[in-house]
């Protein structure tokens, strides 16, 4: 019994050195951030909070087990070819998850990433899929949601927002795919992913061109600047550009006297 108390602080001990790794450290690192500026000057900060139908669509996804087979987080280039598949333009980094409430990131990929998926498709082309993968994939392994899905007879007129599926996919004649609420706000969300903007922890890559104001031109005090443009103290710049004193600049960037 002599070892008692020696078990017992041993035990303690590696019990809080892990909390300290893994919780108090990832929170005293991450716990506050708040939206980022942005590269390029729209829009200025980023995330912003995703729109209401968007965010019930996410506790949809939560429900419906989507992230056992997709994940949403695009890796850097040295650790996997993500970027290469046109998963992402950039990488994720912490700040794409600071308005979600459950982060889904994923961990395993059946299907395709989708922290971008907003990017590639609308929520049109979502609720086929969701309908049937098949009209995209025909040996899909994605399941069907139909019961997310109200399969009923044409009344005079089709239904405004009814799904259009071309045969074989489709509904029997004479009758129509009409989207539960469910599934417009599942839908919703998937099209509302993007990580889009370029950070500063993940600014675009050297010498490539930024869909900002053109080069060139000349930055007022507390602005953000575009690539090859001129800025004044206090302001933000971007790679390639020139910067007064006091301000931040981007890798491949001039900057003044701080
Ligand atoms: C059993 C695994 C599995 C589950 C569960 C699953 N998917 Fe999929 N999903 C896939 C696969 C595999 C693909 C790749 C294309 C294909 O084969 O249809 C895919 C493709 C997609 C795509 C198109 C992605 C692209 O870039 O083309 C979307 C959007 C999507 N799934 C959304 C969802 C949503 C929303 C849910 C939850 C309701 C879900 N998936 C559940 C396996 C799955």
């Amino acid at each position: 019994m002599n070892n008692g108390v020696a078990i017992y602080l041993g035990l303690f001990a590696s019990m809080a050195v892990s909390w300290v790794a893994f919780v108090l450290g990832p929170q005293a690192q991450m716990g506050n951030l708040q939206p980022a500026t942005t590269v390029a000057a729209l829009p200025a900060v980023y995330p912003t909070a995703a729109p209401g139908l968007a965010r019930q669509g996410a506790e949809v996804y939560r429900a419906h087990g989507c992230v056992y087979c997709h994940t949403q987080q695009v890796r850097p280039k040295e650790l996997g070819a993500d970027l290469a598949r046109g998963w992402g333009i950039r990488r994720s980094v912490a700040h794409d998850y600071i308005y979600d409430q459950t982060v889904m990131l994923g961990e395993q990929r059946t299907g395709p990433d989708l922290a971008n998926a907003g990017l590639r498709m609308d929520a049109t082309a979502v609720l086929a899929r969701l309908w049937d993968a098949r009209i995209f994939e025909p040996k899909s392994l994605m399941p069907p949601y139909k019961y997310l899905f109200d399969v009923r007879k044409i009344g005079r007129k089709p239904s405004p927002g009814a799904l259009v599926v071309q045969p074989p996919f489709g509904a029997p004649q004479g009758y129509e795919i009409v989207p539960r609420p469910a599934a417009r706000a599942l839908a919703a969300y998937v099209a509302s992913l993007r990580q889009e903007p370029y950070l500063f922890e993940a600014p675009p890559p050297p010498g490539s061109v930024s869909t900002n104001a053109p080069a060139g031109e000349t930055n007022a005090p507390g602005g953000t600047n575009a690539p090859g443009g001129t800025n004044a103290p206090g302001g933000t710049n971007a790679p390639g550009g020139t910067n007064a004193p006091g301000g931040t600049n981007a890798p491949g960037g001039t900057n003044g006297e701080l």
